[in-house]
């Protein structure tokens, strides 16, 4: 894939067909280390010891429309093409953590592309879901969090176009400040 923010938003897209309430996705730029961290949390179903240790596999999926599950290998990959790696932990019952390194400047790393975007699919598509996006860059930081947003909002649904919209230019906006 091109951008990074394509493979978060798959990853993501696994919490919510785990049935998470809550998703937190965690970016972290360090240049002194030259290390790029992408975290995905979630308190969904979680995976069984046995399916955690094959799930990497492209051949573990529990999709039933087509037999290749894609998502988590395609990102493993794309981490170890760049002196990075991916790991994942997860509970039965309690929910799961994927977290994936690159090294900051190598030449094959995709640009984490358009968050903006991935955060508008995702919310756009599960306004009641709890996603919070943090975004640090050498010790400064950017924060998004729809529990935040919801009470501003008093009623009015994440999914109105309006506030999807607004979203978009809150996420750009926050992370353009981040130098
Ligand atoms: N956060 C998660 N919580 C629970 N199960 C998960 C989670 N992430 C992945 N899985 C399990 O691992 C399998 C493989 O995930 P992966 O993203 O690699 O493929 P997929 O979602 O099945 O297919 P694709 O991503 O290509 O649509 C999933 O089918 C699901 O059973
Ligand atoms: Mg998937």
């Amino acid at each position: 894939m091109k951008e990074l923010s394509l493979h978060i938003l798959d990853i993501a897209e696994n919490s919510v067909k785990a049935k998470a309430s809550k998703i937190e996705i965690d970016i972290t730029e360090d240049t002194a280390k030259n290390l790029l961290t992408i975290e995905i949390k979630d308190n969904g179903c979680g995976m069984s010891e046995e399916f955690l240790k094959k799930v990497k596999d492209p051949f573990s999926t529990t999709r039933t429309t087509r037999k290749v599950g894609m998502g988590l290998s395609l990102f493993e990959s794309a981490a170890q093409q760049c002196d990075g790696k991916l790991e994942i932990s997860s509970k039965e019952g309690v929910g799961t953590e994927v977290s994936v390194t690159f090294a900051l400047n190598h030449i094959d790393r995709a640009p984490l592309g358009d968050m903006a975007g991935t955060m508008q699919t995702l919310v756009g598509g599960s306004p009641d879901i709890d996603f919070i996006y943090r975004h640090k860059k050498d010790g400064q930081e950017f924060l998004f969090d729809t529990a935040q947003i919801r009470e501003t909002l008093s009623g009015v649904p994440l999914d109105t176009p309006e506030v999807i919209l607004w979203i978009g230019d809150f996420i750009n906006e926050g992370i353009n400040e981040l130098n």
